[in-house]
């Protein structure tokens, strides 16, 4: 397990050819929450040297944003990736980013909106100790045209976060079992992430396979009122689970499992370029992978090699 507190970008450290999957969570462009490293999405550097760093069929799982994926996309597409599917994780609670137009037209017209009451504001997930929720008045529009556009918005509410799964072509000449006999990879793994039959559920097909479907392309935080569950589910993580874990960005070790055992085999080696708090590497390690991590940030870089050395300790107690 190597981690390295410095830009990722040429991935000086790593032979080519050496990476069975690449499993990341980068800057998605967005300025989320304003992190100062959320401002743009990486340069095309970093896709082309995961490329030439990953074995001929290895696979990768890149977590990217619904407003920019497809800049993503195109990115890792010229940098000689292919795209094999976008997984949705899907969530019931997202925040809408709106405000209601119909206010926004009676400040714009200098009309004061009617006050209707009061409510309590609390920002996300930031609450700190000495952090009190601020009172904020409810208002309704007073104007004509405010009125007809009461409630009216411009973003619908987020449910799901795309994760691109992409694949470094076969070596050429080689058909699938051909590259795996020589270079490990090429092959999803669908042994250890079926979704199970439900009791008494018809089994599917002619031949249906006792550990049950295989995972499906959605991936959610909570079952759903549709009947049986035939998907993955993953709820969320809140910022701050390990006390000591500030990443405003963290994903579940619990997600981070399903993704590694999905593209990848025991002992195998997994990059993640933009580690954060490690939660790759924390799946990686209690699910027998090897792994190397980059974090440029030196905060987020203390806080993943902590995780890492947490999760060290208890697999060797657990040994005992
Ligand atoms: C979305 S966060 C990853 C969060 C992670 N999934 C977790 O669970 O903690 C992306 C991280 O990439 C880091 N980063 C941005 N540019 C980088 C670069 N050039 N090299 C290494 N790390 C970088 C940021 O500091 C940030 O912590």
């Amino acid at each position: 397990m190597q981690l390295y507190n410095k830009n990722s970008y040429p991935l000086k450290e790593i032979e080519d050819n050496s990476i069975d999957a690449l499993i990341t969570d980068p800057p998605y462009g967005i300025s989320y929450q304003n992190n100062y490293w959320d401002k743009d999405l990486p340069l095309k550097e970093i896709w082309e040297n995961s490329f030439r760093t990953l074995k001929y069929g290895g696979f990768g799982l890149v977590f990217s944003s619904v407003r920019l994926m497809h800049r993503l996309m195109v990115d890792l597409e010229d940098s000689g990736f292919i795209i094999k599917d976008v997984l949705f994780w899907s969530y019931l609670n997202g925040m809408p980013k709106s405000r209601n137009v119909g206010l926004s037209i009676d400040k714009e017209l200098g009309v004061e909106s009617k006050k209707i009451g009061e409510y309590k504001y609390v920002q996300g997930y930031k609450e700190k100790k000495d952090y009190k929720a601020t009172k904020k008045d409810k208002l309704s529009p007073a104007s004509e045209l405010g009125i007809k556009y009461d409630g009216a918005g411009l973003g619908i509410k987020p449910a799901y976060e795309p994760i691109i799964l992409i694949q470094k072509p076969l070596k050429k000449g080689l058909n699938v079992s051909q590259n795996i006999i020589k270079y490990g990879t090429g092959a999803l793994n669908f042994e250890n992430t079926r979704i199970p039959y439900q009791d008494g559920e018809g089994k599917v097909g002619h031949n249906p396979h006792p550990k049950g479907r295989i995972p499906s392309n959605i991936i959610r935080t909570e079952t759903q009122d549709d009947g049986y569950d035939k998907f993955f589910v993953v709820p969320k993580v809140r910022q701050k689970k390990d006390d000591f874990n500030s990443h405003p960005t963290l994903k579940p070790v619990e997600l981070m499992h399903h993704l590694i055992k999905l593209i990848t085999f025991e002992n195998q080696l997994i990059l993640d370029p933009f580690m954060g708090s490690g939660s790759t590497g924390v799946g990686a390690l209690e699910l027998e992978r090897d792994f190397i991590g980059y974090e440029l940030d030196k905060e987020y870089f203390e806080i993943a090699k902590k995780r890492v050395e947490n999760m060290k300790k208890n697999l060797e107690y657990s040994l005992f």
